[in-house]
């Protein structure tokens, strides 16, 4: 089933970011394919806040780490909307327990590498074959892919060595992955969010509150929120920079700045 309505995979967005990133597309009237890795109940919910906003859900569970999860995924959301106009590789961990990298482990090094980083690299891989298909054939024109990575492409945090590693692995994956699908009419995109409030920073809140509100580490001296990171997903969505790619946006309330 094909329609001129177009269509997103926005992966790991039962909360969080990736919520915010759904909701902000579907109230641009764009459909959501909506990826969780085990929360059928809030992927649900998300669906249903979708179809609220006045577009079309479906949630698809698929753990991005995995290869047939990833196959799958891409099947199903192609089989719901007939398209894709967008991939957002949005999907991540954090390493389970903090250690410093004198400490770390391997099993950690695995699992966040994995996840965020082999995970949006090879589902990327697949997504891009289908859209190439459906830019020749007609079907999409201009689709685009966005990379959620972080701050942590480029911050040094020593107590998870893994997580920075793995978002300045997706950096380079964004410059490759520009390059390569420039001639297809595909740009691809890098969205830097800053802190944000989620379950992810949840653990340490007390931390942030102060660096934010009483250090000023952030010139904009709040919290980011999901739809902040949902609001620049919906330019790049609705073309707004047509002769950008492999463009980083930093979305962090200017944390990236250096001051003097
Ligand atoms: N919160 C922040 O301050 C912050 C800052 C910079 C970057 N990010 C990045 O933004 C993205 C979203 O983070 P968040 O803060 O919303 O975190 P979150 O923990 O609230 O949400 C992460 C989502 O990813 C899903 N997920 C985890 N493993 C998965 C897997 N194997 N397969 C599919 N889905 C999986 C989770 O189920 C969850 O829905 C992550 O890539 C994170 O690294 C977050």
């Amino acid at each position: 089933m094909s329609s001129e309505t177009q269509a997103a995979l926005v992966t790991g967005a039962s909360r969080g970011i990736g919520r915010g990133i759904a909701l902000e597309l579907a109230g641009s009237g764009i459909d959501v394919v909506v990826n969780y890795a085990r929360n059928a109940d809030a992927a649900n919910d998300v669906v249903r806040e979708v179809e609220k906003a006045g577009a079309r859900g479906r949630a698809v569970q698929a753990d991005v780490s995995v290869a047939e999860d990833r196959a799958r995924l891409v099947d199903e959301a192609y089989a719901a909307f007939g398209r894709l106009d967008l991939l957002v590789n949005n999907a991540g961990v954090g390493p389970s327990e903090r250690a410093d990298l004198l400490q770390a482990s391997e099993e950690s090094f695995d699992r966040v590498l994995g996840i965020n980083l082999k995970g949006p690299y090879f589902l990327t891989q697949l997504v891009a074959k289908r859209m190439i298909e459906q830019v020749d054939s007609g079907v999409v024109e201009r689709p685009k892919i966005v990379v959620v990575s972080s701050i942590s492409a480029y911050a040094a945090s020593t107590n998870r060595g893994e997580y920075c590693v793995a978002k300045s692995g997706l950096a380079m994956m964004v410059k490759l992955y520009a390059d390569r699908l420039a001639e297809h009419g595909i740009n691809v995109y890098e969205i830097r969010p800053g802190i944000i409030a989620t379950d992810m920073t949840g653990a340490v809140k007390e931390k942030y509150d102060k660096l934010i509100l009483e250090d000023g580490i952030t010139p904009i001296r709040r919290w980011g929120q999901p739809e902040d990171i949902g609001k620049a997903v919906v330019a790049v969505a609705t073309d707004l920079l047509p002769f950008s790619t492999a463009q980083v946006i930093d979305v962090d309330g200017g944390f990236h700045l250096q001051t003097l």
